[in-house]
């Protein structure tokens, strides 16, 4: 039973949208149908009414007064009247005294169906009109007094069954009920028509969120139309191939950086095997091995540290930035690559302005100016120079990191920013690179407010300019 019950829900969703479209579409149709067959029909009937009260008052009157004149009514006299009058056509004609009983009656005095109480109210000075639209006829009176109001000596009643008109309203109606029918089919099959195109669509899109959010980045909609699903459409591929972008980098990520960690990690691996297994391996050479291994640890070590402040500024976790003071920042790193800049006989300049603060956290801003310096030491040549400029220009603080080295080829210096990328993998790895120092510095300036550029330096080398909104106190 209650297996029945669901399928039966099943069948009949009622929180879907067909469902919702064809009870709107239905309501819609039974508001406009009713509204069709009412209208038309009421105010004919209406005007036949007003009519058939002028009418059968004209009549009455005339014969009513033509009635006041004589002295007696009696059934011959009112019959000569009648006949000079011409009325024909009514169903019956009663006229009654001032004491309410018939002198006249068509339908033969009165014995059928009694006098008509609309004449006794005629006698108390009114007059009274009745239409009915019934049994395809329009069955109407009329009841009016003899006399004036102060001296009233009976009352007329005229009774008419106007089955002509009655037959041509009735003709109007079924003519409508059929046009309904009509309006009604037609309605259903645009409605049905239509409603299965958009639900199509609609259901096209819900299946397409269903694969792509079962994994399979790479499905497309196929898109025709220019309505608001097809343009739906096309966002929903727009996301989805933004998705995909997406996809493809965090697996080239994690690609990239298992591949990283894996070569240390396997030159540890051999070293120490190698301590292990030679026999009476001399001081000298194992000295050397842990040495090796000291290195490969070390550059494991900030390959995480690396990842971690990327991930970090992944995560947009909310940094609380304080007023950095450049200068200071720049003096910092250059100290500190003091020593390889004098190993790799490489001088260090300065240009530094004074008061150039930029609103920072101090993490990233060492990790901007240090990457750049670093990299301006690292890809140069012996004897060659690496100079750092700092100033202000208008409202932004601008840091220029150039140096006389190796340079950077046009085409790459898109490239540079992306994670693990490096030009010339062997150099880059065989001076301790993983790739990862631009990208950290790309991500902090951005988090910043700020834009870095590359360019060439003259006569030759590479030229880093970044520039950060200035800090105004
Ligand atoms: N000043 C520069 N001159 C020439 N080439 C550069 C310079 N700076 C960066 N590059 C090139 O750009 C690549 C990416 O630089 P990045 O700083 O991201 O990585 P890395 O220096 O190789 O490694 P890491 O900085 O992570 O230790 C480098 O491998 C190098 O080829
Ligand atoms: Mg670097």
């Amino acid at each position: 039973m209650p297996n029945e019950n669901a399928s039966a829900k099943k069948l009949i969703n009622t929180g879907s949208i067909s469902f919702q479209f064809i009870v709107f579409i239905g309501l819609l149709l039974v508001v406009l149908l009713v509204m069709l067959n009412i209208f038309p029909y009421v105010s004919t009937r209406d005007a036949v009414y007003q009519e058939k009260e002028k009418a059968m008052e004209s009549q009455a009157s005339m014969l009513a007064s033509a009635l006041t004149g004589l002295e007696r009514p009696d059934e011959e006299n009112v019959a000569e009247v009648l006949r000079l009058l011409d009325m024909q056509g009514y169903e019956r004609v009663t006229i009654a005294d001032k004491a309410g009983s018939a002198v006249y009656d068509s339908d033969g005095g009165g014995s059928r169906d009694g006098v008509e109480p609309d004449l006794l109210t005629a006698l108390s000075g009114k007059t009274v009109f009745r239409s009915v639209f019934r049994d395809e006829s329009f069955h109407s009176s009329y009841a009016i007094p003899i006399g004036n109001h102060k001296s009233i000596t009976g009352a007329v009643f005229l009774r008419e069954n106007d089955a002509e008109r009655g037959k041509i309203l009735h003709e109007l109606q079924v003519q409508i009920r059929a046009l309904s029918i009509v309006i009604a089919i037609a309605a259903l099959v645009m409605a049905g028509v239509y409603g299965t195109t958009v639900l199509g669509k609609l259901r096209q899109l819900s299946n397409a969120i269903r694969v792509v959010s079962g994994g399979d980045y790479k499905y497309r909609i196929a898109v025709s139309g220019k309505d608001e699903l097809a343009e739906l459409s096309r966002e929903f591929n727009e996301l989805t191939a933004r998705l995909e972008d997406t996809e493809r980098q965090r697996r080239r990520f994690v690609s990239d950086a298992s591949h990283e960690l894996k070569t240390p990690l396997a030159s540890i691996r051999l070293l120490a095997d190698s301590i292990v297994q030679t026999e009476n391996m001399d001081v000298e050479t194992m000295r050397e091995f842990v040495s090796d291994i000291g290195n490969e640890a070390e550059r494991l070590q900030h390959m995480t540290e690396d990842l971690l402040s990327l991930s970090r500024m992944d995560d947009d976790i909310q940094i609380v930035p304080e007023p950095v003071d450049v200068k200071k920042a720049t003096l910092d790193a250059i100290n500190l690559l003091r020593p390889v800049a004098a190993e790799k006989q490489v001088t260090l300049n300065a240009e530094l302005d004074d008061g150039c603060l930029v609103l920072a956290t101090k993490d990233n801003m060492h990790h901007i100016v240090f990457n750049l310096l670093e990299n301006a030491v690292k890809y140069n040549f012996p004897e060659g120079s690496v100079t750092a400029k700092l100033h202000k220009e208008g409202d932004t603080v601008q840091l220029t990191v150039e140096d006389t080295g190796v340079g950077i080829p046009e085409d790459e210096r898109y490239n540079i920013f992306g994670r693990f990328y490096r030009i010339d993998k062997a150099r880059s790895r065989e001076a301790g690179g993983s790739g990862l120092g631009l990208s950290i510095v790309h991500d902090a300036v951005k988090a910043h407010g700020g834009s870095i550029a590359v360019g060439a330096n003259e006569p030759r080398g590479s030229r880093f300019i970044v520039s950060f909104p200035a800090y105004k106190g």
